[in-house]
């Protein structure tokens, strides 16, 4: 039997586990061409919370009843295309929040074979989607110089904690700032960050005067809203923002909080740019052989906070967003 954690009904504001349902269907047999993965693990990730809408984000929403979407990493048990899925191996894939995934012969999302070397799970963290985002957003939009000060919201996350190490890497100034005491600890004491302000329980405008006298140079941001518009008034000439991610306004019901700062773009000759990871393609090899480098060679670390179980992957997903997990998230299926 296949189980499945479906959608029960859609969330309106932020996400409850009741959201969701536990079911059991029969494996289907393959087809021509077809392959059975089992799961392994399914990363949580806050692009999960826009597929619950009917609307979606830049992939269509989760239908009611049907398993909810997720990147994830499993191993082929059995299959009819031993050429493109072959027995045995670790395959990435959206493999949904389920124990088995057919992948169907003509695979519309990315599907890539794990190379044997490389740990199951960080293929969906700093070797996967989240180190190529933090990598390309610093390298292609970023562009910190050496001696610039670079501040990254959501720090102690997936996505934050490699892109402030990649900005170290470059010879910048680092600023995290993070939700907590134990978060902001690990990104300095342990990621080498230069600083990092609690926007839990410091005064994010008054730290960032006392870190960042010249102004911030590039602002990465993953969380939009009240954030963002506090930065914007701290930004240097010709300073840079990344929006990467909003997370503050995922699940908020109509438009997003006003950005009352906006005009100091304009004053320092600032630039704000959207950014998707999914646009640069053409950088991936290069950018997965260099995250490669410096994680083998400990200049890039990370960490995981695990869930066990499928059945704890709707616990997770509200996890996400209370912020109440360090590094990657993820669930263990199998
Ligand atoms: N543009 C792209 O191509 C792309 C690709 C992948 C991911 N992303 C984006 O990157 C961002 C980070 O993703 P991730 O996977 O690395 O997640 P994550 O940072 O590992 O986890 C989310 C963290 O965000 C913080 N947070 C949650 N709600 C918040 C709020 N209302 N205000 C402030 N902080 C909040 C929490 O940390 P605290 O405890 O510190 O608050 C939480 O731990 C997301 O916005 C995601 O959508 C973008």
């Amino acid at each position: 039997m296949n189980r499945q954690v479906v959608l029960r009904a859609r969330p309106q504001g932020p996400v409850t586990e009741d959201c969701f349902e536990v079911v059991e269907h029969p494996v289907p047999d393959l087809g021509p061409g077809e392959a059975l993965l089992e799961v392994k693990y399914v990363g949580i990730d806050p692009t999960i919370r826009g597929w619950l809408d009917e609307r979606g984000n830049y992939l269509p929403g989760v239908a009611i009843g049907e398993p909810i979407r997720s990147n994830g990493v499993g191993v082929v048990v059995a299959t009819n295309d031993e050429e493109r899925f072959p027995l045995g191996r670790a395959i990435m894939a959206m493999v949904g929040w389920q124990h088995y995934r057919v992948l169907a012969a003509d695979e519309f999302l990315p599907v890539t074979i794990v190379d044997e070397q490389v740990e199951l799970l960080d293929t969906l963290n700093v070797l996967g989607h989240n180190g190529l985002t933090a990598y390309l957003g610093v390298t292609e939009v970023a562009k910190p110089e050496p001696g610039e000060t670079f501040v990254v919201s959501a720090a102690a996350g997936a996505v934050g904690s490699i892109a402030g190490q990649i900005a170290k890497l470059r010879g910048a100034h680092v600023i995290g700032i993070a939700g907590g005491p134990a978060k902001c600890a690990w990104v300095v004491d342990d990621l080498g960050f230069d600083a990092c302000i609690d926007y839990k329980a410091d005064d994010v405008a008054t730290r960032l005067k006392e870190l960042a006298p010249r102004g911030v140079d590039v602002f990465f941001d993953n969380v939009g809203g009240e954030l963002l518009d506090t930065v914007l008034r701290r930004l240097a000439n010709r300073g840079r923002i990344v929006l990467c991610g909003d997370l503050s306004t995922y699940d908020v019901e109509g438009p997003s909080p006003p950005l009352h700062n906006i005009k100091y773009v304009m004053g320092k000759r600032a630039r704000m740019e959207g950014f998707n990871t999914l646009d640069h393609w053409a950088r991936y090899l290069e950018a997965a052989d260099q995250l490669s480098q410096w994680y083998a060679e400990g200049r890039i670390k990370c960490r995981y906070d695990t869930l066990d179980g499928l059945d704890r992957a709707p616990e997770a997903l509200v996890r996400l967003f209370s912020g109440d997990h360090l590094g990657k998230l993820v669930v263990k299926v199998s």
